[in-house]
């Protein structure tokens, strides 16, 4: 019998049937986590509570909304005005999505400068890579819903790329959208994906990416592995339990997080277009193409790749390759080191170069494309693949610090 068994009451009986103290220590009370989190460790709950957020929002527009070409705009206009709060439903949504990327891109960006994906995490990074696609897809796919003419004429041009892949091409981008063009039948299936298939899939690799975590211990601004120094009951010695130290803590960033996003939801729900795009306040047209279409703000920097190669076909290559170079990092950095502390100021430069080259692409992507912009776009394409060539070139013999043994 395990002591589990022993318990008495409604608990007692419950831990006889059901690990649920097990779990509850393995994962919270007793789930010891460095004592040296920052800043950059609020954004992993964050992004959960964001999940959360949005799959409840979803459920509730889920109850209004018209997946019917005929019908979805009007939809969204009566969530809108007549839904008792259904424009807070929807605008916390809409935010939501936009918080997301905000959130999940700083989470990545704290994954690279502590070198999180390093030895023994790297399966912790394939999970998140996979949620990040699976993330871009979800809002890809959501997008299309208010059937205006942004999201209608966003879904041809990015569901018509496709079409540049040889052979299979034409088939597939028909495969797609179920017609000859974006119309009924794309907007039925991308319901069903939107609102069933990608929001189970993102919910079970969270909790695989979570295990993962589990399983190897979370790193930490030193990049020190605390499980290298135990006490004589085998806890780590600068490790604190996560419960209670780190469930509090999350909930101040999550206070503050709350704060920023209402400012958002209640003063600025469309962020000057970035968030809600203009033309997606007109209704889809399959007739009347809108001069200036542009992705939402969290795909403008590889839409920049995309448009930065004059062949299709290599541009397309090339905005995949961007993502899929990511999945590969843990293999492209050789280095020792993991924090950015203790990292080479070559490496520093490089990181430098990573976020200018990331946000002139992003800002670039939402632009119409001139010459001078198109260079740019270039550039920052070179910086961006640059990052990742560099640090595989430097990572080898990187003129490193050295690390302490214990976190600081
Ligand atoms: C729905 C999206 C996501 C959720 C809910 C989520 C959740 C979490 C949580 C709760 C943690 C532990 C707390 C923390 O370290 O901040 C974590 C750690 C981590 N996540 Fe995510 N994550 C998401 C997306 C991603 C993505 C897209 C990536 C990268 C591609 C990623 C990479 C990592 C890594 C490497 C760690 C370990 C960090 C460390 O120990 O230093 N996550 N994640």
């Amino acid at each position: 019998m395990s002591e589990k068994d022993t318990g008495t009451g409604f608990l007692g009986w419950i831990d006889a049937r059901f690990p649920l103290t097990k779990m509850y220590e393995e994962h919270l009370s007793k789930y010891y986590a460095p004592k040296n989190f920052n800043f950059w460790y609020f954004f992993g709950s964050l992004a959960l509570f964001v999940l959360i957020l949005q799959i409840v929002t979803g459920i509730f527009l889920t109850m209004h909304y018209k997946p019917d070409g005929d019908m979805a705009f009007s939809s969204v206009e009566y969530i809108m005005r007549d839904v008792d709060w259904g424009w807070l439903i929807r605008y916390l949504h809409s935010t939501g999505s936009s918080a997301f990327f905000i959130v999940v891109y700083l989470h990545m960006f704290r994954a690279l400068i502590y070198g999180s994906y390093q030895k023994p995490r790297e399966l912790i990074w394939i999970f998140g890579m996979f949620i990040f696609v699976a993330l871009m897809a979800e809002a890809f796919m959501g997008y299309l819903l208010p059937w205006g003419q942004m999201s209608y004429w966003g879904a041809q041009v990015i569901i018509s790329l496709f079409g540049a892949i040889p052979v299979v091409g034409d088939d597939l981008t028909l495969w797609i959208r179920g017609d000859f063009v974006v119309s009924d039948a794309t907007l039925n299936r991308f319901f069903a994906l939107h609102v069933v298939a990608v929001p189970l899939v993102l919910l079970m690799l969270v909790v695989m990416h979570i295990l993962a975590l589990h399983e190897v211990g979370s790193n930490n601004p030193d990049g020190v592995e605390i499980k290298k120094n135990k006490d004589e009951n085998g806890i780590p010695l600068d490790g604190i339990p996560f419960h209670p130290y780190y469930t509090v803590k999350d909930i101040l960033g999550l206070v503050v997080f709350l704060i920023l996003f209402s400012v958002v939801v209640f003063f600025m729900p469309e962020m000057g277009g970035y968030f809600l795009e203009h033309a997606n306040f007109v209704p889809a047209d399959q007739f009347k193409t809108p001069e200036h279409i542009a992705p939402v703000w969290y795909f403008t920097p590889y839409y920049a790749i995309l448009r930065a190669i004059p062949d299709k076909l290599l541009g397309v290559i090339a905005m995949f390759a961007a993502i899929i170079v990511l999945f590969l990092l843990p293999w492209i950095d050789r280095g020792k080191v993991k924090s950015v502390r203790y990292r080479s100021t070559t490496f520093k430069w490089l990181l430098v170069v990573l976020v200018i080259s990331f946000l002139g692409l992003g800002y670039l992507g939402a632009l119409p494309a001139t010459e001078t912009r198109t260079i740019f776009a270039r550039l920052f394409s070179i910086g961006y693949f640059g990052f990742f060539l560099g640090l595989w070139w430097i990572s080898k013999n990187e003129n490193t610090r050295p690390v302490p043994a214990r976190v600081q």
